[in-house]
């Protein structure tokens, strides 16, 4: 019941389609697709009905906020004008595991802005790829080693947690080590809640403020699953409640079946594949069924060896050629994204000095898991949750980058429309500084916008329109028609 290997959906390590091959998605698909399957139940409502509200406050947070304020990172440019904190919340006191959590204040007014998670997926990826690499108050430069302000962070309009989940991902980790064994879709939404319920312990201001769960990729899972646990567990509880109002989930993988079909035909719409071996995927693959045939998975591989060696996560985007040999001088733009952004991200965070500024045991960094095996339980679809998160009334939009070719506007579509929302407003262009930002149609309880010119992590190649789109999801209202 488990993966082999190491998978990531974001940690393309390698460069070469071979190895972006070994990506974490593509090995949890392919484990999915076989006889070795995961667990695949889709969770119900009907869970909501069972169990009694177990306590789950993990006593003392008094005081351990002050210890987490972070002085000043290292490499941080000057006039840095907001709070940043972070450390570790223990989620289960007897396997001695806890999750690192890094938290940015708004600069401004931060005391009437929403409080807002954000998750990177995988699964087994660490959300301080969001942190620094996408919507962030910093990017790092290519050097590795300083900081320079993200003009557009999401920290400009609310206040920014980032969570690494499951333990095993980034700083996050468990004393009993068998823990990362169980690694799934369940326990990692059960450790959140857990989390976050302390989180606001440990910092009671934000107790009654706004919150919302963002995040991308894989994190189509844990977003919505998050939000469900919480919704469920604030009609039983009589501890805090998280007062939730919605989701935003980009690039998300929500339907393994809708989504599937999408990527090739993107794919094959993008000019990145024949139409001989579309044609033979239209034919020889059903998605709907968990178990692949040997002609599918042939069409399949000929369409990844045919796509050749690009960005899968941004197919017009420049790819890291050589890591080694980068010109370390370069300071960084916010309009300019580093196509080796996964090396200078481990080289910041695989660092002493900065892993002591951010209250951590000193740990091999790394942006995606090396040490949970495989992953126990993934539900073929999210869509029936997403459908229970909308009657009761949670704001959810899913975001779209629209050169992505790992989770395309396509899969998105398709996944949407398998849930026969009505249409509220038809589909139409917004616009950001007079030019086209993106697409958008609005259906009832859910709203699906594409960001033009985005790639998978969304905020990284457009970092304006992608700020317009997350304070006009804040708001509740659609960004501008013209
Ligand atoms: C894990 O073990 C170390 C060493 O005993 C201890 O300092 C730490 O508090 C433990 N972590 C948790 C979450 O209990
Ligand atoms: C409330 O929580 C406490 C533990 O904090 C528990 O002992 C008690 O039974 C709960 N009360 C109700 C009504 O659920
Ligand atoms: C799923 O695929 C397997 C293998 O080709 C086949 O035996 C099975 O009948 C299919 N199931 C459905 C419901 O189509
Ligand atoms: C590095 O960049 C600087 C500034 O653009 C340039 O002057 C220099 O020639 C570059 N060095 C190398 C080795 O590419
Ligand atoms: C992090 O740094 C340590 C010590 O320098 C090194 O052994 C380890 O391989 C590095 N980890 C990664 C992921 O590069």
């Amino acid at each position: 019941m488990k993966l082999i290997a190491a998978f990531c959906l974001l940690a393309l390590f390698g460069l070469t389609n071979a190895d972006i091959q070994a990506d974490k998605l593509y090995e949890l698909l392919k484990a999915k697709r076989s006889r070795n399957s995961p667990v695949v139940n889709t969770w119900s409502a009907t869970d909501e009905a069972t169990n009694e509200y177990s306590p789950v406050y993990i006593p003392p947070q008094d005081g351990l906020a002050e210890q987490d304020k972070i002085g000043s990172l290292p490499g941080q440019p000057s006039g840095v004008d907001f709070n940043q904190y972070s450390g570790y919340v223990t989620v289960n006191p007897t396997a001695g595991r806890a999750l690192f959590y890094y938290f940015v204040e708004s600069p401004t007014d931060s005391s009437n802005k929403p409080l807002v998670l954000w998750l990177n997926g995988g699964p087994g990826c660490s959300s301080m790829i969001g942190a620094m690499s996408e919507l962030g108050p910093f990017r790092i430069t290519n050097d590795g080693k300083s900081l320079f302000r993200n003009d557009y962070a999401w920290s400009n309009v609310a206040n920014m947690l980032f969570l690494e989940s499951p333990a095993g991902v980034g700083f996050s980790y468990s004393n009993t080590t068998s823990d990362y064994d169980h690694a799934g879709d369940k326990n990692t939404a059960d450790d959140a809640y857990i989390f976050i319920v302390n989180w606001l312990e440990r910092f009671p201001q934000y107790k009654t403020r706004d919150f919302y769960i963002t995040g991308e990729s894989y994190a189509g899972h844990y977003v919505p699953q998050l939000a469900l646990n919480i919704v469920f567990n604030n009609k039983k509880t009589n501890q805090t409640i998280v007062n939730i109002k919605g989701i935003a989930i980009g690039n998300a993988w929500i339907d393994d079946e809708t989504s599937e079909k999408g990527m090739y035909d993107y794919w094959w719409t993008h000019a990145v594949n024949s139409d001989a071996t579309h044609d033979a995927i239209l034919k020889y693959c059903d998605f709907a069924n968990e178990t692949s045939t040997d002609m599918c998975d042939k069409s399949t591989d000929k369409a990844w060896d045919e796509m050749g060696n690009v960005d899968i996560y941004n197919i017009y985007a420049p790819i890291c050629l050589n890591p080694d040999l980068r010109n370390a001088s370069t300071t960084g733009s916010i309009n300019d994204f580093d196509p080796c952004w996964q090396y200078t991200l481990v080289n910041y965070l695989n660092n002493s000095a900065v892993q002591k500024e951010l209250h951590v045991k000193p740990t091999s960094w790394d942006v995606c898991s090396d040490v949970i095996p495989g992953w126990n339980d993934s539900p073929v679809t999210i869509l029936p949750t997403i459908k229970y998160l909308i009657e009761n009334g949670q704001r959810i939009w899913v975001f779209s980058g629209d050169t992505d070719a790992r989770v395309p506007i396509t899969s998105s579509r398709y996944s949407v429309n398998a849930l026969n929302l009505p249409i509220v407003t038809a589909w139409r262009p917004w616009y950001l500084n007079k030019e086209v930002g993106g697409y958008l149609e609005a259906y009832q309880g859910l709203l699906l916008i594409t960001v033009r010119g985005a790639g998978h992590t969304v905020p990284s190649y457009q970092p304006e329109r992608a700020l317009t789109l997350f304070s006009s999801f804040l708001g509740g209202m659609l960004p501008p028609s013209s």
